[in-house]
């Protein structure tokens, strides 16, 4: 492929792009079409369209069993899933919550909206996320909940987190969106810390269009959560509970089981899109693949690459080359939370390795809409971008 693929043939050289459609970092997994119409007759057929209907009670004993755990929550997104997880668990007369900066952009405002200060921590920089010796660095007295994130490639040293949130009597939340399928020391995602959220957004693994849930083996918790996303009702007119609206409809729980019962089909497809960067990334030098712990059970999700010291174009310049083909790669993270303004207060602790890593890291395509011939032209692309990698930073600087 790579000698029909040229650097003229480059949009940035000849205008015309490589690719006729966009090809995205998000799953947009795209469920049987006759198994998505099955499960909204049933809501249909008994007219119950929200508030705890018969798709949202399914769904939430189907992720319970699925994720090995006793209660499951769902929301109208990871969002407010998360909001209102903070809320219920953080300790209410403590005032900061540890995040890690390195991590997804919304989490400070995830954070401020349960009323809480983020404190940002540094990550560890083999596996990317949060770990104990760095979340110790922002426990101090003020400490109402460590939310941990784990990566978007494995998992965070869980043991090691729980071990530290019990020395110090702090509550745990874990943020797992990017670990539905994964395995932690052969257990399943799920059931470690207080809870666990998850996020069903049409970009993730399992597509509700947008959703989220909560998982978690506290029956107290659980309670309060299902009050909480329904403005704390408990009965008419009768609030028990702090409250909003984040429900989720039954339309969304119908796409949500229709993805669930597709899940090894879609496991399947992304070992195939993984499998096909690991052998064609071999060959390039400069670019480092980070690799699934195959030890454990992976989703093969996301791909996600570094760009290392003898890469000749910044991740900037390679990702400007890649969009202007199409290719929706994306910047890892990008900025961490540490270096971005906000209208409350925030804390940070000292940031080594997350300002020294900060610019390497981008997402190559992947998901439902990818096949392996599209990967196979995305590595060519990149093989002409090392080899003309002069000309073009000349050419985009024009
Ligand atoms: C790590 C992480 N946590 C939480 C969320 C929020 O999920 P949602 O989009 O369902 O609100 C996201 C969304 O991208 C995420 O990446």
């Amino acid at each position: 492929m790579l000698d029909k693929l040229d650097v003229s043939n480059l949009a940035l050289f000849s205008g015309k792009k490589i690719f006729e459609r966009y090809l995205s970092t998000s799953n947009l997994v795209r469920p049987a079409f006759d198994q998505f119409m099955d499960y909204s007759h049933m809501f249909y057929k008994q007219r119950r369209y929200t508030n705890n209907g018969p798709l949202v009670k399914q769904l939430e004993q189907r992720l319970a069993e699925f994720h090995h755990v006793d209660h499951c929550i769902t929301f109208s997104s990871g969002f407010w899933g998360l909001v209102l997880a903070i809320k219920a668990l953080a300790l209410s007369e403590k005032t900061e919550v540890i995040v890690p900066s390195f991590t997804y952009r919304r989490m400070a405002d995830v954070v401020a909206w349960a009323g809480f200060t983020p404190h940002f921590c540094d990550v560890d920089p083999q596996t990317l996320a949060i770990s104990a010796s760095t979340a110790v660095e922002a426990i101090n007295a003020d400490t109402a909940l460590i939310l941990c994130v784990h990566p978007i490639v494995n998992t965070c040293d869980v043991h090691a987190l729980l071990k530290l949130a019990e020395s110090f009597q702090l509550p745990i939340l874990f943020d797992s969106v990017e670990s539905v399928f994964e395995t932690y020391l052969g257990k399943k995602v799920g059931s470690f810390g207080n809870a666990e959220c998850f996020s069903m957004h049409a970009s993730k693994f399992i597509n509700g269009f947008e959703g989220g849930y909560v998982t978690t083996n506290d029956p107290v918790l659980a309670r309060k959560l299902a009050l909480m996303r329904g403005f704390g009702f408990y009965g008419q007119d009768n609030i028990e509970e702090f409250g909003t609206n984040a429900k989720l409809n039954e339309i969304h729980a119908a796409m949500a089981l229709a993805s669930l019962d597709g899940l090894d089909e879609q496991v399947e497809h992304n070992r195939t899109i993984y499998r096909t960067y690991q052998r064609t990334l071999e060959s390039i030098s400069g670019i480092r693949l980070l690799t699934f712990d195959e030890g454990e059970r992976t989703g093969f999700k996301n791909i996600v690459v570094e760009l290392l010291d003898e890469w000749p174009l910044s991740r900037e310049e390679t990702i400007a080359v890649l969009h202007s083909e199409r290719i929706l790669a994306r910047a890892y993270y990008s900025p961490p939370l540490h270096q971005k303004k906000y209208t409350y207060p925030t804390k940070s602790t000292e940031m080594s390795a997350t300002n020294r890593l900060a610019e390497r890291f981008m997402t190559l395509p992947c998901g439902y809409l990818v096949d392996e011939s599209d990967v196979e032209l995305v590595v060519d692309l990149l093989k002409i971008m090392r080899i003309h990698a002069y000309d073009i930073r000349r050419r985009l600087q024009l």
